[in-house]
This record gives C-alpha cells, sequence and structure tokens, in this order.
C-alpha cells in the first residue's frame, strides 16, 4: 500500500513526528527540505517540463532531485482547477519528470458535474490518455467532488474507477478524497485500491498514523 500525503498549501506537521510511518509526504516548497533532512521519502505537489528557464514560479527535476526530494504529485485537480493546467502539460510534466529520475503521482478524477451527466469514464480516459507506462508512475484517482468535502467516493465507486484506470495503464492506482481514519480500511480492501492520496487528514499526525496503520494492515 502507498499513502502518501498531500500538505497542499499548509505548514504541515513536525517532519520527525512522521518518522517510520512508511508514508510519503508533499510538503509546500519550503519544507522540503525539513522532510527530507528528517529521512522521509518527501514529493514536491508540482514539477515543470524543463529543467531550467524563465519560468517564473516553477520548479524543476533537476533543482528537486538535488535536494533529496524523490517525486512529485502532477496533475492534482487544485492545479487543473485554479491554475489552468491542461491534459497535455501533465502529460509533459510527467514525462520530464519520469525521464529525469523522479517517481510522479499523476492525478486524474472527474468533477461533480461530470458524473452526473455520465461522463466519468470519458473524463478518465481522456486524462489517462496523456501518461504511459512507467516503474516510476503512480496514478492518483481523485474524484474533484470527494477533495476536501467529506464526501469518499463508496469502495465500490472507487474499485470501478481504479479498475477502468488500470485497464488503461498498468500502474498502482491510488484512491484520494476524504481519505479518513474510519474510512481508509473499506477502501484499502478493495482489491484495485492501492493506497490513498491523503489530503485534510495528513495535517494531523494522529490521523494520518491511522491511516498509515490501516494501510499497514493490508497484505502485500
Ligand atoms: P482531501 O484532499 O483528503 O482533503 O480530500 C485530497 C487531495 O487533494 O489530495
Amino acid at each position: 500500500m502507498i499513502v502518501v500525503g498531500n500538505w497542499k498549501m499548509y505548514f504541515g506537521p513536525e517532519p520527525s513526528e512522521l518518522v517510520g510511518l512508511g508514508a510519503i509526504v508533499c510538503p509546500p516548497y519550503t519544507r522540503l527540505l525539513d522532510c527530507v533532512e528528517a529521512g522521509l521519502t518527501t514529493y514536491a505537489q508540482n514539477v515543470h517540463w524543463e529543467p531550467e528557464g524563465a519560468f517564473t514560479g516553477e520548479i524543476s527535476a533537476p533543482m528537486l532531485l538535488e535536494l533529496g526530494v524523490r517525486g512529485s504529485l502532477v496533475g492534482h485537480s487544485e492545479r487543473r482547477q485554479y491554475f489552468g493546467e491542461t491534459d497535455e502539460g501533465v502529460g509533459r510534466r510527467t514525462r520530464y519528470a519520469l525521464s529525469a529520475g523522479l517517481h510522479v503521482v499523476a492525478c486524474v478524477g472527474e468533477t461533480l458535474e461530470e458524473r452526473k451527466a455520465g461522463e466519468t469514464e470519458n473524463v478518465l480516459r481522456r486524462q489517462v490518455s496523456v501518461l504511459e507506462p512507467h516503474e516510476r508512475l503512480v496514478v492518483a484517482y481523485e474524484p474533484v467532488w470527494a477533495i476536501g468535502t467529506g464526501h469518499t467516493a463508496t469502495p465500490e465507486m472507487a474499485q470501478e474507477a481504479h479498475e477502468l484506470v488500470k485497464s488503461l495503464l498498468d500502474v498502482p492506482v491510488i484512491y484520494g478524497g476524504s481519505v479518513k481514519p474510519d474510512n481508509a480500511a473499506g477502501l484499502f480492501a478493495q482489491p484495485d485500491v492501492d493506497g490513498a492520496l491523503v489530503g485534510g487528514a495528513s495535517l494531523d499526525v494522529e490521523s494520518f498514523a491511522a491511516i498509515c496503520q490501516a494501510a499497514a494492515r493490508i497484505p502485500s
């Protein structure tokens, strides 16, 4: 099971308190080094598709690698929603990051309107179509309507989406969207759920530890 904590634009917990949980953390850029130095497996929240250049506000794979950062999220729905990231850009970021030696957690997922319109499968097919299988690639299925809302997809809904993603791309698929200690085990019990991308609950050490423990109870 792969458990990833996405701190978003929050300062987040003390890295030393997360040692031994076996999780990956994605802190804001200013806290990357603290997490690396604490010995945590640390990923960034985004990464550019060029090694360097005139791209104000961006960060590159060689810069992250130099810090000891091992991977990055790409295509989080908040990047797509608020910062205009496109499928094409997600594909470029992912390809370059993988070729530079980073791990990538590429995020996909439908909005509520898309789900209601019966478009979930088409959206996932389109978002996954820019990705290619790679040993350092993981996909996070995060239905947008479940992120930060307290509405979690049922384990069966997650399973259905994960099965589809896996039929398109042979990589581990983790679930994200209001994962909490009390719903984690049900999600992890699904055959095609390979872990969790945890936002809000990763900011609280006790909750995050409980989710990591639920993951550790699933035989690999
Ligand atoms: P959430 O966020 O757990 O707070 O819903 C998940 C994410 O955005 O990665």
